[in-house]
């Protein structure tokens, strides 16, 4: 196979990428930056390719940046809100799919609460999936515009420590990121309260730390991340104030630490909770280059599964 095309036609989740996929989105991207950074910032490379970009759960970043991601490489876009259509009807999301794809798209970026749902479209219908978030279980495009982020500070990951912070029991991106992470050969742990953490974690060979001071001493790249109240059906830890005092990243903290370590966070973010703002809006945050390197990965994965139709 040539070296410029991925071994899917789809990307579904980081599991079904391999090293050589993720280095090829990686390069592409870097193209792709230097021209979203250039005066003229739009290229021809998708002009007659029709994209949906269907979003059954709210979105920002995400949905805003496979957009313009679009929009740079000339694609026709159309857009789908599950809020305001049929689907409140009672309709199906493959008669909705179906639907859509009747107007001739080819391929469809997809967001959804149920887990799964991107993979049961891509065996059910012909165009390319892309997963923009569904449910618990995936967030590949987050992953890969996270450690592209922490590759341009960094160099290679390979060996690099990297700790995930947060809400891991609910967190497709802590998901994506330990399997895409992990294929880059960086080290990666955990940390949160125990009752974030899911059990079956020793399995995806990763190190759970329950001390947030430690987990910053030890990791070059700290990635933190939301307390997911909306997916939360129990009462995980006592308040939101106690999570801030134990697992919470403040100024105190890093400052009381001899490490200067890098600062992520994949949005939104619940300010004064997980992370408080002196510390989201500071130097050793790059929480708006992996916006930024968002859309230059996007563009890479928009641009190199249009290769394979
Ligand atoms: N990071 C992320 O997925 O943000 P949105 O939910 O705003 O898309």
């Amino acid at each position: 196979m040539a070296k410029t095309q991925l071994s899917t036609k789809h990307v579904l989740g980081i599991k079904y990428l391999n090293k050589r996929d993720i280095q090829l989105i990686f390069d592409t991207a870097d193209n792709f930056k230097e021209v979203i950074n250039r005066p003229i910032k739009k290229v021809p490379s998708l002009r007659d390719v029709t994209i949906a970009n269907l979003f059954f759960e709210n979105s920002t970043r995400t949905k805003l940046s496979f957009e313009l991601a679009e929009k740079r490489l000339s694609a026709d876009v159309i857009n789908f809100s599950a809020s305001s259509s049929s689907v409140k009807k009672g309709e199906t999301l493959l008669d909705t799919v179906n639907n859509i794809l009747s107007m001739k798209v080819d391929m469809v970026v997809i967001r959804h609460p149920s887990p799964g749902a991107p993979a049961f479209l891509a065996n059910h219908i012909d165009a390319n999936i892309v997963n923009a978030g569904d449910g618990t279980h995936e967030h590949p495009t987050q992953a890969l515009l996270d450690a592209y982020s922490m590759r341009e500070e960094l160099g290679d990951l390979k060996g690099k420590k990297i700790v995930i912070c947060g809400d891991i029991l609910h967190s497709r991106v802590a998901l994506s990121n330990i399997f895409c992470l992990k294929k880059l050969g960086a080290k990666v742990k955990v940390c949160g309260p125990p009752t974030l953490i899911p059990k079956h974690i020793d399995s995806l060979g990763i190190d759970v730390e329950y001390d947030i001071r430690k987990a910053l001493e030890w990791c070059d790249v700290a990635n933190i991340l939301r307390i997911q109240l909306e997916r939360q059906e129990l009462k995980y830890f006592p308040s939101l104030r106690e999570y801030a005092k134990f697992f919470g990243v403040n100024r105190n903290l890093l400052d009381s630490l001899d490490t200067e370590t890098i600062i992520m966070h994949p949005g939104p973010i619940n300010r004064g909770v997980e992370i408080t703002s002196d510390v989201a809006d500071s130097d050793q945050s790059i929480i708006l280059q992996q916006v930024e390197n968002g859309v230059a990965i996007r563009m890479a994965i928009l641009y190199l599964l249009a290769n394979r139709r």
